[in-house]
């Protein structure tokens, strides 16, 4: 049943971390930070907490979750390594890299939409981490959205739009990567497959395994259709407001349109101001735009426009998990 009370906010104090710890050893979800975008997590080896997970975002079951460790000795509880994922796991761990493996039975079918495999990552966030050490369980946690809706990078995104949902969410500051982990499944070391670009490039990835690492982009389905392969749902990370993309925003196009629609630039654009311009860094850094992508579009998105117009980044690296987020923003 919805609460009526708006979620509480608590800061990183020895003590707020032991109570949060108690809340999710005793099966409560909390909100928590991550370095890529804000969780909302449970025990993930209690499948009741879990459930509860899925009832706050509205979350078909048919979609699995990640669990978070915060150290390697932890990996064999969750999962099957193997000697690719160690190497990825020394190498980019603490950090924004899931991996798909085969599954330990002693994670519940829930955690995993009842697949034979698991997604798994230790992050970076300090507090996230010593959370979960304190816990004493690996933590499940989807991104803290609604599903379907852009993820959250604050604390207080949280508590806007799960606020009613949920009693706890930790806040950490303003998630200092911005977009998902990247995930690669490696059920197969010898077939390495990107299934979510992220702030760990797929050359990255590549140069690490010492073999070429695939993405096949996700094709276009139905918002509602049932997940085939889980993760790949084309329509996610979703404003409300229409959100058309351009290879390049021109002058023509900003000319032809209204006040009421709204334009989003990578880079500062030079020349004339007009309140309808936005951009996500002002030197065109990628990094600082992927930080800032998803909470420009929340704020554009609650505005008032009646169309959102966006520019693909150009480039390696952080491009291409741009380039998929607003893909998937826009898709309809
Ligand atoms: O950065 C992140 O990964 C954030 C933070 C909170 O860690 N989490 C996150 O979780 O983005 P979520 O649930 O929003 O996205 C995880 C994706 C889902 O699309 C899910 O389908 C996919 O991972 N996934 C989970 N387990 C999988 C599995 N066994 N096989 C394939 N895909 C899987
Ligand atoms: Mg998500």
């Amino acid at each position: 049943m919805p609460r009526k009370s708006t979620a509480r906010l608590f800061r990183g104090t020895p003590r707020n971390l032991s109570y949060l710890a108690r809340c999710l050893r005793a099966g409560e979800i909390v909100g928590v930070p991550t370095e890529t975008v804000y969780g909302l997590a449970a025990d993930a080896l209690n499948p009741a907490a879990c459930q509860k997970i899925f009832v706050a975002k509205g979350r078909p079951t048919t979609d699995p979750l990640i669990v978070h460790i915060s150290t390697l000795a932890e990996l064999d509880r969750i999962a099957i390594p193997n000697a690719a994922a160690l190497r990825l796991a020394k190498k980019f761990w603490p950090g924004p890299l899931t991996l798909i493996l085969p599954k330990n039975p002693a994670v519940p079918a829930i955690v995993s939409a009842g697949l034979p495999s698991v997604a798994v990552r230790i992050p970076a966030h300090p507090l996230f981490r010593r959370l979960i050490r304190l816990s004493g369980c690996p933590l499940a946690a989807p991104s803290a959205n609604p599903f379907g809706y852009i993820s959250p990078t604050t604390a207080e995104h949280v508590r806007a739009s799960l606020g009613s949902k949920i009693s706890s969410i930790l806040d950490g500051g303003p998630a200092y990567i911005g977009l998902e982990s990247t995930i690669l499944d490696l059920r197969n070391p010898a077939r390495p497959r990107l299934l979510r670009p992220g702030a760990i490039s797929r050359e990255a990835l590549a140069a690490a395994l010492g073999r070429p690492v695939a993405w096949r982009r996700p094709k276009a389905t139905k918002s509602n259709q049932a997940q085939i392969a889980p993760g790949l749902l084309t329509r996610h990370y979703s404003p409300r407001t229409t959100l058309l993309l351009h290879s390049r925003l021109t002058p023509s196009l900003l000319a032809q349109s209204g006040p009421d629609e709204a334009f989003l630039f990578i880079a500062k654009p030079s020349g004339r101001m007009a309140k309808n311009i936005f951009w996500l860094d002002a030197r065109g850094n990628l990094r600082g735009a992927a930080r800032r992508l998803f909470a420009q579009l929340r704020a554009l998105d609650t505005a008032g426009y009646r169309r959102l117009h966006a520019e693909y980044a150009t480039g390696e690296g952080p491009a291409e998990a741009i380039n998929d987020r607003l893909r998937r923003a826009a898709a309809v």
